[in-house]
Order: structure tokens, then C-alpha cells, then sequence
């Protein structure tokens, strides 16, 4: 999970990093009061999960409480990247100095931890480290030690912190470890870390990936996870637990197995291309016991996006047999009744076939199409959203 810098921030204060945490309003009615108690001078900062906020205009200087007020109204709505801005957090306006750059993140190349940081920070890493490497300084970290203070130390020498902030600096890395390991995190970033007019550090922004592998023992961050940014369709199938990623295509897919289900992806973008370039609507692996209410739940969310066409349901029978597939088939289309309007393509294979296909052509329902092969049935189901969407 991806957090938001005012939240990423709310960690780092939980861990000692140096920040300002500001207010967070998502009208912008409320600057005004909120630029009060920040001291008057602030910047108005939108609130999205994508970078490039400056740049797109996401963050701005505010003199007082009533031009903070023009500027959240400016912000928020705004849509950055396809991120629509509902919130905006507003911050005392800093006194910066110097701006740095620091990011702990997982190596997974290299099966490691990285510490990626430059005294040229405020601009994107990538552009420093293409244009001036040697100012990017890149230090491993072994997992096994982490950064105590001799690691925090050789860390700051290789980014060559100023003098002044040196001593500093050594805290704010072993802080920001900190909430690397205890939160869990794939991705600690600061960008820009300043140096302020008095010779202080601090974050000014905050970016932190936390790893939902291990939310189990983190419940705390729950409190992260906004309900209304959620897209309704993943939303609901949250509620029941089945495991959906909505995409931006017209062909709807319904798999068994991850490892199935992306490769129907990759099967049908390909099939796709013949047919007006059609793309998967969403990845929906619907696991092990494929019964008629898990593929009623699935179906009825694959066809409740407007965007779907046609759906192609592909599924391998292995411990749950395909007859017991095609049985919740079946079943799921009973439940629908009336609201199953849009062409089903099935493609069975595996353990017990020949009795799951004998068990859909019996019920002979007129939106559903068997197709024996992976590749055939790809292909169907892209044509038939092809030739849908354009009718
Ligand atoms: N509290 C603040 N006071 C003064 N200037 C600020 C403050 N926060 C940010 N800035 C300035 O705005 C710039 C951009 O801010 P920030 O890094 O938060 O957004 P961003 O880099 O555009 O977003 P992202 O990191 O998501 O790409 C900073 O480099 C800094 O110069
Ligand atoms: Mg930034």
C-alpha cells in the first residue's frame, strides 16, 4: 500500500524523523482556519498518490489565510496523472536552505536493502542520477546488521551531508531505518530533505510503500487505507473477498489460479490486437473451489463495469473438477437470471472435462459459448467485444 505524505509523515514523527505535520482539509473553505494555526504562511500541498505534484501544479505558496483559501480551491479537484485531488495538506511554508534527496527501498535484484541519497535533492533522483551520477550516492545495506550508527555514518559520508548537518544527519538515517524495519516498509523516501535557514533538518515530504504481506501485524495502518478513493468495483469484491484488479479494457476475465489468470491476460491483450487492439477489463482469480456463489459474486462484478463487453471465463479443473466448475457455472447463471446480458466465452480443460463441457452444452444458455482452446477462446471473447463495442 501506497501511503499518502501526510500519512508517510505521521510515521515519521511516530519515529522521531524531524517534520511539520500541517493540517489536512479537503475543503477549501477550511484553509483559511488551517493556515492560521500553521502561522499564516503556508503551502498548500495536494494530497495523491503520484509524484510530479510540484511540476503539475499540486503544490503552492500561500502568503496568508485568505490566499490559501484561492489556492485550495485551485488544488483540489485538480487531476494529476489520472489522481483526482480530494484532499490538500497545508504546511508552514519553510525556510529552506538546501534541499536533499534520501531513500531506503528493497533491492530485489541485487536480494538486498538500498540507501539511494544525494545533497541534490528537490529535483526527481532519476534525472540527477542520470545527468550527474556522481552526485547520487548508492550504499548497501546488510540485512542482517541494518543501519546502526557506523552504517548512518558511512551512509552520510558517501552523500557528503555538509559539515553542519552532518551530526544530524547520522539521526535522521537511523530514524528513517527505523521506519523502514518496525513499519515494514518497501520504500522509505524523503524528497527534498532540508537543510532550513537555522541550520536544522527536516522532511518536507514524505513518500513510504508499506508491505501488505505484513499488514497482519501492523493494525494501526488500516487507518491508512481511504474507502473513497477505493475504485466501487474493487471495493466490492473486497467485501467478498475475492482477489480483483479492474483494468481499463472491455474484455472481462474469470480464472482459477494467479498464475492462470495472468497469463489470460497476456493471452487476450494478444488476441486483442486482431480485433480493434481490445484489452482485458480486469485480473479475477476466483482460487480453488470455483462454486456457484464465488462465480455468481465474480460474474456479477466483471459485469457490473460498464466498460466490459464480453467476458471470458477460463478455468482449469485440478481439485475441484470441471464438472464441479461447470455446475457453478451454471448455478451462477441461474442466480443472475435476468442480469446476465452480456456474451460468456468458456474455455474448461483439466481433470474431468468431458462431463464439465457435456454439463454447459445440457443447459444450452444462450450467452454462453464453449470454446475448447485457450488461444480460441481469447479469441472469441475479444471478437465479440470488438464487434459489440462498435455496434
Ligand atoms: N513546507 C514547505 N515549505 C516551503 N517549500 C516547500 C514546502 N514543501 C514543499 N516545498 C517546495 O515544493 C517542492 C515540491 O514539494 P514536494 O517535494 O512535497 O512535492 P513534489 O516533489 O512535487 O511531489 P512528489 O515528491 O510527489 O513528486 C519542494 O522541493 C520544495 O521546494
Ligand atoms: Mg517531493
Amino acid at each position: 500500500m501506497d501511503l499518502m505524505e501526510y500519512q508517510a509523515k505521521e510515521l515519521f514523527a511516530k519515529h522521531g524523523v524531524p517534520v511539520t505535520l500541517g493540517t489536512v482539509i479537503t475543503e477549501a473553505s477550511d484553509a483559511a482556519a488551517a493556515a492560521e494555526q500553521n502561522g499564516g504562511r503556508v503551502v498548500v500541498k495536494a494530497q495523491v498518490k503520484i509524484g510530479g505534484r510540484g511540476k503539475a501544479g499540486g503544490v503552492k505558496l500561500a502568503q496568508d489565510p485568505q490566499d490559501a483559501v484561492a489556492k485550495a480551491e485551485e488544488i483540489l479537484g485538480m487531476d494529476i496523472k489520472g489522481h483526482t485531488v480530494r484532499r490538500v495538506l497545508i504546511a508552514p511554508a519553510a525556510d529552506i536552505a538546501e534541499e536533499y534527496y534520501f531513500s531506503f527501498l528493497l533491492d530485489r535484484a541485487n536480494r538486498n536493502y538500498l540507501c539511494i541519497a544525494s545533497i541534490e535533492g528537490g529535483v526527481e533522483i532519476e534525472v540527477t542520477a542520470k545527468e550527474n551520477p556522481d552526485a547520487v550516492a548508492k550504499v548497501a545495506i546488510d540485512p542482517q546488521v541494518g543501519v546502526d550508527e557506523a552504517k548512518a555514518r558511512e551512509i552520510v559520508e558517501a552523500t557528503r551531508f555538509p559539515a553542519e548537518v552532518a551530526e544530524q544527519a547520522v539521526g535522521v538515517v537511523q530514524q528513517l531505518w527505523q521506519v523502514f524495519v518496525e513499519e515494514d516498509a518497501t520504500l522509505v523516501e524523503v524528497n527534498p530533505l532540508v537543510r532550513l535557514g537555522d541550520g536544522t533538518l527536516e522532511a518536507l515530504d514524505g513518500k513510504v510503500s508499506l508491505d501488505a504481506n505484513a499488514e497482519f501485524r501492523h493494525e494501526d495502518h488500516a487507518s491508512f487505507e481511504l474507502v473513497e478513493d477505493e475504485d466501487p468495483l474493487e471495493l466490492a469484491a473486497k467485501e467478498k473477498d475475492l482477489n480483483y484488479v479492474k483494468l481499463d479494457g472491455s474484455v472481462g476475465i474469470i480464472g482459477n489460479g494467479a498464475g492462470l489468470v495472468m497469463s489470460t491476460l497476456d493471452v487476450v491483450a494478444y488476441a486483442g490486437e486482431k480485433h480493434g487492439g481490445v484489452k482485458p477489463a480486469n485480473f479475477l482469480d476466483i482460487g480453488g473451489g470455483a462454486s456457484a456463489d464465488v462465480m455468481a459474486d465474480g460474474l456479477h462484478i466483471i459485469i457490473s463495469d460498464e466498460q466490459v463487453k464480453a467476458v471470458f471465463v477460463n478455468v482449469f479443473g485440478g481439485i475441484t473438477a470441471c464438472d464441479a466448475v461447470a455446475n457453478g457455472i451454471v448455478g451462477a447463471l441461474r442466480k443472475l437470471g435476468d442480469e446476465e446480458t452480456k456474451p460468456l466465452v468458456v474455455r474448461l480443460d483439466g481433470n474431468n472435462v468431458e462431463e464439465g463441457r457435456r454439463i454447459l452444452l445440457e443447459a444450452d444458455h444462450p450467452m454462453v459459448t464453449l470454446v475448447d482452446t485457450m488461444d480460441g477462446a481469447a479469441d472469441k471473447a475479444a471478437e465479440l467485444a470488438h464487434d459489440l463495442q462498435n455496434a
